[in-house]
């Protein structure tokens, strides 16, 4: 078979460990060829490929990044944009395209499906709140440079009795901000589902202070939002400006900064803050991520076999399954009580308005 692959939205340790798991599978397996398009769904409009053989994957499971390249192209916001996707993968002869990509980058893929191109998908955001499956890949990594960013923090927080605001990424999900902050041991911990009152946690910092504990970490999300039941003008994510992508997102950042100021005014007590960003998604794939890509891309593969179009893997208990892609786009799995419940239970508080 011919088949075309992209990799779409934010990168994400992991992504060349599912390239080339398909790539291999596919050549030695199958005696499949494949096509792969660069920078996302510009390189399907453009026509701007690679060459993706067994040569083209050598090397590259511990890698970073996508060796495909990758952008926040919307073919449906531009003039003819998915007829164009249609026109170059009829061109190239592709019989099937695997789309590797978060809820964006598969909706597109869900379009293009609609229009009676054969796809499978792939699901990728180191946020891991993609509807479907249990663990997206690449979240894993994130949460190990984000859990030890936090247990750095800690030594010099303890040495000047300092408040240490950590930023961390999770645009609609805390999932990041909650593992990370679980597994480094946060005091308090922010996530976009559940909007906080600024004195809540002032509150908290104040009580474990006077019990003799002279620094706090706090955990942010991206998305932490301040409550608006408190201050009506509140109740949305804190943007770097009023720009949006493609795809309808502005982009995100600077929660960390003000919360700092805030709980500095609060407390009273010194307060910093650290904005992880893309450290977060850059460099090599844990080895779980680099498990899991690989079992997604051997999923993906089979399911290009099977006919299973429409669909993306997923991961559910510890099998690979495939769901319908308009399942897995629906909405976005945001951080369940379960977790919620741990968090509550080791951190001083997850500080959250649950009413
Ligand atoms: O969608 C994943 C994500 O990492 C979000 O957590 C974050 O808001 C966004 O991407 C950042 O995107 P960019 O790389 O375009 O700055």
């Amino acid at each position: 078979m011919k088949i075309g692959m992209l990799t779409g939205g934010g990168d994400c340790p992991g992504l060349n460990a599912v390239i080339r798991a398909i790539v291999r599978k596919g050549s030695i397996h199958y005696q499949d060829k494949f096509v792969g398009f660069l920078e996302g769904w510009r390189g399907v409009i453009e026509d701007k490929t690679m060459v993706l053989d067994l040569p083209a994957v050598g090397g590259i499971l511990p890698r970073g990044g996508t060796i495909l390249r990758t952008s926040r192209t919307n073919p449906a916001k531009k003039a003819e944009g998915l007829d164009k996707c249609v026109a170059t993968l009829t061109g190239h002869g592709i019989e099937v395209l695997i789309a590797m990509g978060g809820d964006d980058t598969l909706s597109v893929a869900q379009k293009l499906h609609e229009k009676g191109v054969k796809v499978v998908g792939v699901p990728k955001t180191i946020d891991n709140d993609l509807a479907g499956t249990d663990y997206t890949f690449g979240f894993d990594t994130a949460v190990g440079i984000a859990t030890e960013a936090i247990d750095r923090i800690h030594s010099t927080a303890e040495s000047h009795n300092r408040v240490m605001v950590v930023e961390v990424m999770g645009r609609d999900a805390g999932w990041i901000a909650i593992y990370s902050g679980v597994a480094g041991g946060a005091d308090v911990i922010l996530i976009p589902e559940l909007p906080f009152d600024i004195e809540d946690v002032a509150e908290t910092i104040r009580g474990r202070h006077a019990r003799g504990r002279f620094f706090s970490i706090v955990v942010a999300a991206e998305g932490a939002k301040f409550s608006s039941d408190v201050n009506p003008e509140h109740g949305a994510p804190i943007v770097q400006g009023m720009a949006k992508d493609e795809f309808g997102h502005a982009r995100l950042g600077g929660i960390g900064n003000i919360l700092a100021r805030e709980i500095e005014r609060h407390t009273g007590f010194e307060t910093r803050t650290v904005v992880l960003g893309h450290v977060q998604r850059g460099g090599t794939p844990s080895a779980f991520d680099r498990v899991l890509a690989t079992r997604y891309g051997l999923g993906a593969i089979d399911m290009v076999h099977r006919s299973e179009f429409g669909c993306m893997a997923a991961l559910r208990g510890n099998k690979i399954i495939s769901v319908p892609l308009s399942d897995a786009i629906a909405k976005n799995r945001t951080v369940d009580q379960d977790m919620i419940e741990v968090a509550n239970s080791v951190s001083e508080r997850l500080l959250a308005r649950k009413d």
